[in-house]
């Protein structure tokens, strides 16, 4: 007799093989709207299921866990950040956490560098003004000046792996590098050819400052107005990590009085954007819909890895070794 599949939740289409993948192997209860569930939804479907893969835009909270109830073996995430899911309470009751570590690195590096170049050469608004017709003289000396990318500082703050991934294509743009991150690393340092400083003196002397830290309780609002005044007139503030790590209407105030050149965000404090959101106002700003990871290639290994995880739990195997776990701890709970 064949054995009964598990049952498992997916809160959103992602991309294939991940889908077929995990169909085969377990029955699949697919969120098919091109939305977030919402927190009803959730709480409905979680019911009875043996393993969950979900968004970082979806609250994994204890209460979602309860509703789940004692089948619940495993939370697959589909995203490099876990700060969505109640860890402590998933490992307390012996469910394991995984999620796609750190496949999106170079995506959301090359990104980063998108946003750099966007903003010292006013990328965005040179397409707008030529395409709105505004380009009526062949070639000014003086139309739309950006600033050097090359030969100027980039300060990287948190040197992880997409933090390194940036590192090393700034050598490719002959720009020096200062970097801050809560350990210095001094095999990278020599490898990536990367100085490091404590961060005051990496925000006072970069052009470019970009964030690469994960969202915990010393990054959360890190760059506020403080940290913000340090930055040079000329300088940009990259954001491709979490919104949460700058107090943003330090930042809004900090551009609207031009204090510094200007910021490239794909992350905010509140996603999606608000309408009512200032800097949806401001000249100085190129904005993305929080889109480090989107490409056809990365987001398919996600999603793939994102069912793999979910898979290395569920399916029973002789020597059961769950990768990109995010918590180890939990096989003291409940060994597989
Ligand atoms: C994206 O921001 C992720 O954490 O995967």
């Amino acid at each position: 007799m064949s054995k009964k599949k598990s049952k498992v939740y997916v809160t959103r289409r992602i991309l294939e093989p991940a889908l077929s993948i995990l169909s085969t192997e377990c029955k699949v209860t697919l969120n098919k709207t091109p939305r977030p569930p919402s927190r009803e939804e959730i709480l409905k479907n979680v019911a009875g299921k043996a393993g969950i893969l979900c968004m970082l835009t979806d609250t994994i909270d204890a209460e979602v866990i309860d509703k789940a109830g004692s089948n619940l073996k495993v939370i697959s995430s589909y995203s490099t950040g876990f700060e969505h899911i109640d860890i402590r309470e998933a490992t307390a009751r012996g469910i394991y956490v995984t999620y796609t570590a750190d496949i999106l690195a170079e995506a959301t590096a090359d990104l980063a560098f998108g946003l750099i170049l966007a903003c010292a050469r006013n990328i965005v608004s040179a397409d707008g003004y030529t395409k709105n017709k505004k380009w009526k003289t062949a070639w000014s000396p003086d139309l739309m000046l950006g600033y050097n990318i090359h030969g100027s500082t980039l300060g990287i703050i948190g040197l992880g792996r997409i933090g390194a991934a940036v590192a090393r294509r700034a050598r490719g743009f002959n720009m020096k590098v200062l970097y801050h991150n809560r350990k210095r690393n001094q095999s990278l340092e020599s490898e990536l050819r990367v100085t490091y400083v404590e961060l005051d003196e990496l925000l006072a002397k970069s052009d470019f400052v970009s964030i690469h830290t994960t969202l915990n309780s010393d990054s959360h609002q890190l760059i506020d107005k403080i940290k913000l005044r340090l930055m040079k007139k000329t300088a940009f503030l990259i954001n491709t990590a979490r919104g949460q790590v700058v107090k943003e209407v330090d930042l809004v105030r900090t551009l609207k009085r031009n204090q510094i050149a200007g910021a490239g965000l794909d992350v905010f404090e509140t996603e999606p954007l608000p309408r009512s959101n200032p800097l949806l106002k401001l000249k100085n700003v190129v904005l993305l819909p929080h889109i480090g990871s989107a490409t056809y290639q990365t987001r398919s290994k996600m999603a793939e890895v994102a069912a793999r995880n979910l898979l290395d739990v569920l399916i029973e195997k002789k020597e059961p070794n769950p990768k990109f776990l995010v918590n180890p701890q939990v096989k003291n709970v409940r060994p597989l």
